[in-house]
């Protein structure tokens, strides 16, 4: 369909789309305009980043959650998940293996988990910025009050990321219970960005309901939000959820997605997520491909990284382990892209 290539470029000249042209986006999309869509995303990908590819160290420190999201593995009634915290002294071990390895970014991520008190979280933040000054420190622990957010900030986080998973208030209540709020999760965000974090959002693809209205709701919020980061990965069942029949989302529309994002946005961080590594055995070179520039891979204690079993069959002892920056690297390099230890911060 001719009228799909015009709309890809109205989005890249005047960065946004109606809903109605988002749909027909959606609807219409075919191989051919999906390679011309990249075309587009890597020359604005190349514009601003060259052919580097960010790193984040990526510490999930606990799996315990007080939130019950019906597509998540580690939601609070799954009776099988194996749940552990890490002590500080873990945590700055992470920090610690993933510094030597060249990670000058650190993703503290974990389930919304009561025993991380204010105090205890902020202890965390002020112990990593002060054994790593030159080190950026993301946050993804969840919603949180203004205050809270502002303390965090304030003991020394950079950075915050907090999904808002959909955009569509119906779909967001077919995903979540009914204490879940949709405008919650939206006021959080921005909460975050008027706190001075550079704020990362993103939604689940292909998650069981999804539209395609709902997801040209999805790029309108984030045209709306203007956050620094979007990570966006297909939804992948978790055998012990509600979900647990439903079909997982496709490598396609979350490249697509992903080429989009970048047409709309240029300067947008856009990591290649580990759902997308799990579905595709290339499929992080393909996100970078199609748009992406970060790579998250994971500095957890082996140890418990099976345990932060989000969805079945996450990767998390091949090449998307810490260990294997070089063959990251490699990977990387067969593609035309270099991995870069710098802290990559969002350049307005
Ligand atoms: N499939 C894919 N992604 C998931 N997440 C949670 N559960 C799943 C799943 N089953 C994502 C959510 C959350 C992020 C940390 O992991 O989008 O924000």
């Amino acid at each position: 369909m001719e009228l799909c290539y015009r709309l890809i470029d109205k989005l890249e000249t005047e960065a946004q789309l109606t809903k109605e042209e988002w749909i027909t986006l959606f609807q219409e999309r075919s191989p051919g305009l999906a390679e011309y869509l990249f075309e587009r995303a890597r020359k604005w990908q190349h514009v601003y980043f060259g052919n580097k590819v960010y790193t984040r160290g990526l510490i999930e420190f606990t799996n315990y959650c007080k939130n019950d999201c019906y597509y998540c593995g580690i939601r609070r009634s799954s009776k099988t998940a194996c749940r552990y915290r890490l002590s500080l002294d873990e945590i700055l071990a992470c920090c610690k293996e993933g510094y030597r390895l060249g990670f000058r970014t650190f993703v503290l991520q974990g389930g919304e988990d009561g025993w991380f008190t204010q105090d205890r979280l902020e202890e965390i933040i002020r112990k990593i910025k002060q054994g790593y000054p030159d080190c950026a420190l993301t946050l993804s622990v969840g919603e949180r009050s203004k205050e809270s957010y502002q303390r965090l900030y304030d003991a020394g986080a950079d950075r915050y990321l907090l999904r808002h998973e959909t955009a569509e208030e119906s779909h967001y209540r077919m995903l979540h219970p009914s204490e879940l709020s949709p405008s919650r999760r939206k006021q959080c965000l921005y909460y975050l960005k008027e706190t001075g974090f550079q704020t990362g959002t993103g939604f689940l693809v292909g998650s069981p309901g999804q539209t395609a209205a709902h997801l040209a709701e999805d790029m309108l919020f984030i045209h709306r939000l203007k956050p620094h980061m979007v990570g966006i990965g297909p939804f992948v069942p978790h055998h012990d959820t509600p979900f647990a029949k439903e079909p997982q989302g496709t490598l396609e529309l979350t490249l697509y997605l992903i080429g989009l994002l970048r047409v709309m946005m240029p300067k947008l961080l856009i990591p290649a997520t580990t759902a997308l590594g799990t579905i595709d055995p290339q499929g992080r070179e393909k996100g970078i491909q199609a748009g992406a520039n970060v790579v998250m891979p994971n500095l957890s204690p082996l140890s418990v990284r099976k345990k932060y079993a989000l969805y079945d069959n996450k990767i998390c002892t091949g090449d998307e382990a810490a260990e294997c920056w070089e063959s990251l690297e490699q990977s990387m390099e067969r593609i035309g892209y270099q991995l870069v230890s710098e802290r990559g911060d969002y350049q307005e």
